[in-house]
């Protein structure tokens, strides 16, 4: 079985020292990058000028993960900026079969995220084209909170529908995860993991990413 991916969010990690916190955390296999627009969801982060700052400071796959109203406005620059995985909300596009093929032909990889009330139901005609989903087991917004049970029994449906599919889809989770829950999530089928104040918040950044990773 293939070892599950550990994406560390960094909104949880101190502005202020940058270049120290991301080689601090450079035991992930992904930096996850949580852009929000203060509409779509009820916060404002960053936007490109830090993700340009981040390309710069490390090597590893940048995953942004779009809680905006627009998104389709960020494929083309995210691209540009060097951003190799792309993840926008389901619930707030119009098109998004336009918008997935869009951020392939750019080079990313396709992700779609699905808030903890929308039903697995509405990617059955788009499945096979994405690379990822990005389960959100949070209400979208705030890092910190807690995880919500019930995204198991969706995980577990999911990974269901692409096994049976013989998909290569693979299943982000996103929110509330720590060393207790882990090892669920990924027994329920998870492939990558995000954390963000688990892993900020802990002594030791390699060892949490650790701790997840060996659950
Ligand atoms: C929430 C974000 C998450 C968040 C995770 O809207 O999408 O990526 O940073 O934070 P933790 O791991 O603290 O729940
Ligand atoms: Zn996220």
């Amino acid at each position: 079985m293939k070892a599950v991916q550990i994406a560390a969010s960094v909104l949880s990690c101190d502005f202020a020292h940058l270049a120290k916190e991301l080689s601090r955390a450079s035991d992930a296999n992904l930096f996850h990058l949580d852009i929000m627009d203060g509409h779509y969801v009820p916060n404002l982060t960053f936007g490109q000028p830090l993700v340009a700052k981040i390309r710069q400071l490390t090597k590893l796959p940048l995953d942004a993960h779009l809680m905006v109203t627009n998104p389709e406005d960020y494929v083309a620059p995210f691209a540009h900026l060097g951003v190799n995985w792309f993840s926008f909300h389901q619930e707030c596009v119009y098109h998004s079969h336009r918008v997935v093929q869009h951020i392939k032909s750019l080079g990313m990889k396709a992700g779609i995220a699905l808030n903890p009330a929308t039903p697995l139901s509405t990617l059955d005609s788009i499945l096979p084209d994405l690379d990822y989903v990005l389960l959100m087991s949070v209400n979208p917004g705030f890092s910190g909170q807690e995880f919500i049970p019930s995204t198991l029994e969706k995980i577990n449906q999911l990974k269901d529908i692409i096994t049976q599919n013989a998909l290569p889809t693979l299943i982000e989770v996103d929110g509330g995860i720590n060393e207790t829950n882990a090892s669920l999530v990924i027994a329920a089928g998870a492939d990558i993991l995000v954390s963000a104040s688990y892993i900020f918040s802990s002594k030791d950044y390699g060892a949490a990413i650790k701790s997840l990773r060996n659950n």
